[in-house]
């Protein structure tokens, strides 16, 4: 008998391809995700999860599901998985890394571009007739080229923003938990502890994950510390940045913008704060959605699954903790 699987939302074709081919697959066929106890029932006889970020995969919920031996996690980060609850019940975690890295420093970078460039307000001007004719001092932005760009968590996608940033001529500073002294000796690239970069950066773009040392790594002392005016871009995960403090900087006009992508709550509730600046750019967690990008999360993310059930290793396993 084929191993029974779950997957939580519908996931691009080919991976569902590849589940189907080897498991009996149940998809949650709704837009909005199961609820935790929907996820509770579904989860109770299968040997396969594949989630996504929007699923809280925790000790309770592992304990509903006896016959769990993978948690394929649609995703790169794995906040939403209790690996240490994992670990003890023997179930392997897997996830998608590598195959967004650049995709994701594209939106990164995109974001930074259309914040500084003020995209987002000219194409409101255009359509709602505020744009009068050409003017001197109309929507005038930030310059990128020759800026200095801070980059928080040099891993694969910071080094893929450093990448953009070399290409803009851009001076790069960079904070992590150590140094990447091989990188520093090739590219243009300086280490700095946290409280410098943000002294010093015209743009700050985060991309740590998100663990208990990094939860609200950029609070109040760290925007005091900014640059009048600096950008703030985050498309790495949302509680990283206190919302507060950022609502608070935003409204002393101590930073000149953010492009977020991600949030503490999601979807950002349309009553929050941050709705509220229009020097803000609010992506809906965009950072991975290409279609190849995404077809590719699932294949890994299948092919894994897959592996597990069989006995095999695994191409991305959570080693974390495990
Ligand atoms: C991830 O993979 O962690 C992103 O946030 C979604 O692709």
């Amino acid at each position: 008998m084929k191993p029974r699987v779950f997957v939580t939302r519908e996931i691009p074709d080919n991976g569902l391809k590849i589940l189907k081919s080897h498991c009996q697959v149940k998809v949650w066929p709704d837009r909005l995700p199961p609820t935790p106890e929907e996820l509770r029932v579904e989860v109770t006889n299968v040997e396969g999860l594949l989630c996504l970020l929007t699923d809280e995969i925790d000790a309770e919920l592992m304990a509903q599901a006896p016959h769990l031996k993978v948690i394929s996690n649609y995703a790169v980060g794995y906040d939403n998985i209790d690996v240490a609850a994992a670990k003890s019940r023997g179930i392997t975690i897997t996830h998608t890394p590598g195959v967004l890295t650049d995709t994701t420093a594209d939106f990164a970078f995109a974001l930074l571009l259309a914040v500084a460039r003020r995209v987002i307000e000219g194409d409101r001007a255009t359509r709602s007739g505020e744009w009068l004719a050409w003017e001197p001092t109309f929507l005038l932005g930030k310059e990128v080229h020759r800026a200095t760009l801070g980059i928080v968590g040099l891993g694969r996608i910071g080094r893929a923003v450093l990448r953009r940033a070399q290409g803009f001529g851009m001076r790069v500073l960079y904070h992590d938990r150590q140094r990447d002294y091989e990188l520093e000796g090739k590219a243009d690239l300086t280490y700095v502890s946290l409280s410098d970069l943000m002294q010093q950066s015209d743009f700050v773009s985060i991309h740590v994950p998100l663990t208990d040392a990094t939860y609200h790594l950029l609070a109040q002392p760290e925007f005091e510390q900014m640059k009048q005016g600096a950008i703030l871009i985050n498309t790495s995960r949302g509680e990283v940045v206190d919302e507060d403090a950022l609502v608070d900087a935003l409204n002393k006009g101590r930073l000149g913008g953010a492009g977020l992508d991600v949030y503490s709550e999601e979807p950002l509730p349309l009553e929050h704060p941050l709705q509220g600046f229009d020097n803000v750019i609010l992506a809906p967690h965009l950072g991975s959605a290409t279609v190849r990008t995404r077809r590719a999360m699932a294949e890994i993310a299948a092919n894994d699954l897959v592996s597990v059930l069989k006995g095999t290793a695994p191409c991305h396993p959570v080693k974390e903790g495990g």
